[in-house]
């Protein structure tokens, strides 16, 4: 999906701004973020309740889209109706990502947990026994899956050759240390608020331990956005087998708050395909290369 498209999409939606300093929990301690705002994020549904809903594409031309699924055809039409801006290429691939729900709305367990690459979503949480197998200490008392930790070893070596450092803040966090956590933001903010910059427990990808919080010299992620450390990660991340998962492009896809400094580790064969492919978001990357193949 090209750039034009996902702002149509953000374009969509309604927003608003928050006039207040927000503050960000890491792992243990409390940071006064960079961040003065936050925009609201409100489901597409919502948002564009107000479109006539009368005017849709012709959904049968497509069905030679691999990724296209005659059970969501009245979905395709309804959501198309409401966004008429975006081409029924991407109706098809956001609808089937389940887009067209609030967040949280049907979401499912997930159940094959030791897959080589796993969705973690607001539709799409773990079991609450879940523990990732393989973790191992990576730095600063945190741990990771053995693959995130060897890969990021492998990615700090080389940043450190350009004279720049990259440090964990938080890696994997239990279900439980969420739950506390996200309860503590609900206090803080208000759960609408709370939900922008947090994942509800069960839901984070920090569960995973493929998930990485970073920072600089500084270890202030919140400031990560503003560094040349970062600069270097967004362009190279992905040589490692990480993705940036929390952009501010694709807000409205993952319904956080851009996150600069939240990296997943997908493994190289992902991250290359998502990078030549140009996929940003892992929701477009699980329907068009996991859920649906082409040989179908
Ligand atoms: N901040 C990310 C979304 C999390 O809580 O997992
Ligand atoms: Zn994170």
């Amino acid at each position: 999906m090209g750039k034009k498209i996902k702002m149509v999409i953000a374009g969509a939606v309604m927003s608003s701004m928050i006039a207040t300093n927000v503050y960000a929990f890491t792992d243990d301690t409390l940071h006064r973020s960079s961040i003065s705002f936050i925009e609201k994020i409100v489901s597409f549904i919502t948002s564009s309740s107000n479109k006539d809903e009368n005017v849709s594409h012709d959904f049968s031309m497509y069905n030679d889209i691999y990724y296209y699924d005659s059970n969501n055809l009245s979905r395709y039409k309804s959501f198309s109706a409401k966004n008429p801006n975006v081409s029924p290429e991407d109706i098809i691939w956001l609808v089937n990502a389940n887009l067209d729900r609030n967040f949280y709305d049907k979401a499912e367990k997930i159940e094959n947990t030791e897959d080589e690459i796993i969705l973690v979503n607001k539709y799409n949480y773990l079991p609450n026994d879940y523990v990732p197998k393989n973790l191992v200490d990576i730095e600063n008392g945190k741990q990771a899956t053995e693959a995130t930790a060897k890969a990021f070893e492998e990615m700090k070596e080389n940043a450190a050759i350009e004279g720049l450092s990259i440090n964990v803040v938080s890696a994997y966090r239990s279900i439980d240390y969420q739950k506390n956590l996200y309860k503590q933001y609900i206090k803080r903010d208000g759960k609408e608020l709370a939900d922008t910059y947090s994942a509800r427990a069960g839901y984070s990808e920090h569960h995973t331990g493929r998930a990485l919080d970073i920072a600089a010299e500084d270890m202030d992620m919140n400031n990560f956005g503003n560094t040349q450390e970062y600069k270097w990660v967004a362009e190279n991340c992905w040589k490692y087998g990480f993705i940036i998962r929390y952009t501010e492009e694709n807000k409205n896809i993952t319904g956080y708050q851009s996150e600069p400094w939240h990296i997943t580790y997908v493994g190289t064969d992902i991250s290359g395909v998502m990078h030549n492919q140009n996929i940003s978001s892992l929701e477009e990357y699980f329907v068009k290369y996991v859920d649906y193949s082409v040989n179908n």
